[in-house]
């Protein structure tokens, strides 16, 4: 299959609606037009659809070694997944190992993902030790690897964190090296001394992971990493943050000119401190981190999205099965941490978005497509609907209904986190360099299709700005 033809559907971009075809030969888009009548191995017709870029998830764990076990989906059936929820391309984290370079890490999860993955991939590196060695090897991931971004973690004493010097260093490097500093920004000394304090009084429950993981640790450390990359110079990216303490940071740097940018998920804004107090042993299917918050902070992350003080929500798709969860049965510090969320990101905002009249398509598509394209280096190859970028499209259904639950997915994992909840709007197709990849719920790719993706370093091409308003064009 060379050529696809994709007939009669709305095109929707982060800036742009209108009626056209699309025209995709050896999987790059080259034309698109009103009426196109040119011969294609595929044609599609998209009537009634809006034809959108996939989705680009930037914070996935697949395949990942943590907490004593291993995330439940690899490359195989992550992708899967990701790709029946309309994501086209992931960003997953490989990790160093300690005393070790970032190539065996590198290499190490190339494998993981070769002949398995069926959507394009890329790679952050994790960085657990700043040695000399190491130092060099983020210039050559930048500069000829294509791993242009590096997640340091201010939590979890022993396992990830890194202290302030070696931040700075790594925020250094980056000013040299076009790199991107993505944060994980949680006070780890602070809430270490809460988790044995919790575990001393005998509290093991799963709420107490949330209990001892203040907002404070997260708006503490959030600030803390802006002032440092003020310092060096250079922009810095928060992942997964999930609560107003922490934007508060965010806004209050941007405010100031400054190129702190964040990612929210699904999970702040749709969950919440209230699924921790559900019977039994329930709650650990929801203990993450950051944990889950109260729910009022709910209003000020979606606020966040609108005024573009929070530019992407990506899932931090990690997920473990009930067994595993159990690890921390009498001890909520021993449960794995992570949730799933690969397969259902786009529903879920389109549902709770712009169904809900917070944020319109464009808004939409920026979220969940172009700014992340354009906060790592992969736009405009991905992240929009033009001539000159992979075909990478969903062909979306706003009438699609959905009812999400394990029942029902393609995540490797036995339960979902928003079970029996029906959302309206979903993907009909998915195409991934012009080639059918899932149609209407049946999955047509084949392992091992996906390619590993080389980003471009530089400065993120997302604006500091604030918007100050939105249309409603739902
Ligand atoms: O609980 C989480 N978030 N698990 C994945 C690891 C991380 O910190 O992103
Ligand atoms: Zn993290
Ligand atoms: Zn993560």
């Amino acid at each position: 299959m060379t050529t696809t033809l994709v007939k009669n559907g709305t095109i929707v971009t982060a800036s742009d609606r209108y009626d056209a075809d699309v025209y995709i030969d050896k999987g790059v888009i080259t034309l698109i037009g009103q009426g196109l009548n040119l011969p294609a191995d595929t044609v599609l017709d998209a009537s009634g659809k809006l034809v959108m870029p996939g989705g680009i998830d930037v914070h996935t764990h697949l395949d990942m070694p943590f907490g004593g076990t291993t995330s439940a989906d690899d490359f195989a059936s992550g992708t899967v997944a990701a790709a029946h929820g309309g994501t086209t391309t992931l960003i997953d984290f490989a990790i160093q190992d300690f005393g070790a370079g970032l190539y065996p890490a590198f290499e190490g999860w190339m494998k993981k993902a070769e002949g398995k993955a069926v959507i394009d991939y890329a790679f952050h590196m994790i960085v657990r030790e700043l040695s000399d060695q190491v130092s060099i090897d983020m210039d050559r991931m930048v500069r000829h690897e294509g791993v242009t971004s590096f997640k340091l973690f201010m939590a979890y004493p022993g396992v990830f964190m890194v202290d302030d010097a070696t931040i700075f260093k790594a925020l250094l490097k980056t000013r040299e090296n076009g790199g991107l500093i993505c944060m994980h920004a949680e006070n780890g000394g602070v809430i270490d001394t809460l988790v044995k304090d919790a575990l001393r009084k005998g509290q093991t429950a799963p709420k107490y992971h949330a209990l001892t993981r203040p907002t404070r640790a997260e708006g503490e450390a959030t600030g803390r990493a802006i002032a440092l990359a003020e310092m060096a110079g250079v922009p810095i990216y928060i992942v997964h943050l999930s609560c107003s303490d922490a934007l508060e940071k965010i806004k209050q740097a941007r405010d100031m000119g400054l190129p702190a940018y964040a990612e929210t998920c699904p999970q702040y804004l749709f969950l919440s401190y209230d699924d921790y107090e559900r019977p039994g042993f329930e709650g650990s299917k929801y203990v993450m981190s950051p944990p889950l918050r109260e729910k009022w902070n709910q209003e000020a992350l979606w606020k966040g999205l609108v005024k573009n003080d929070l530019q992407v929500v990506s899932t931090d798709h990690c997920p473990f099965c009930m067994n595993e969860k159990e690890l921390g049965k009498d001890d909520f510090a021993k449960i794995p941490n992570g949730a799933p969320g690969i397969e259902t990101r786009l529903m879920l905002l389109w549902d709770g978005g712009v169904r809900a009249g917070k944020i319109d398509v464009h808004r939409f598509v920026e979220l969940v497509s172009t700014s992340p394209a354009k906060m790592f280096g992969l736009w405009p190859r991905k992240g929009t609907v033009a001539v000159g970028s992979d075909g990478d499209m969903v062909l979306w259904d706003k009438d699609k209904e959905t009812t999400l639950s394990a029942a029902t997915h393609h995540m490797r994992v036995d339960y979902n986190p928003y079970e029996g909840r029906v959302v309206r709007g979903g993907p009909a197709v998915v195409l991934s360099r012009g080639e059918v990849i899932v149609d209407h719920g049946t999955f047509k790719g084949g392992a091992g299709r996906g390619q590993f993706v080389k980003r471009q370093a530089g400065r993120p091409l997302v604006p500091v700005g604030r918007r100050s308003s939105y249309e409603r064009t739902a």
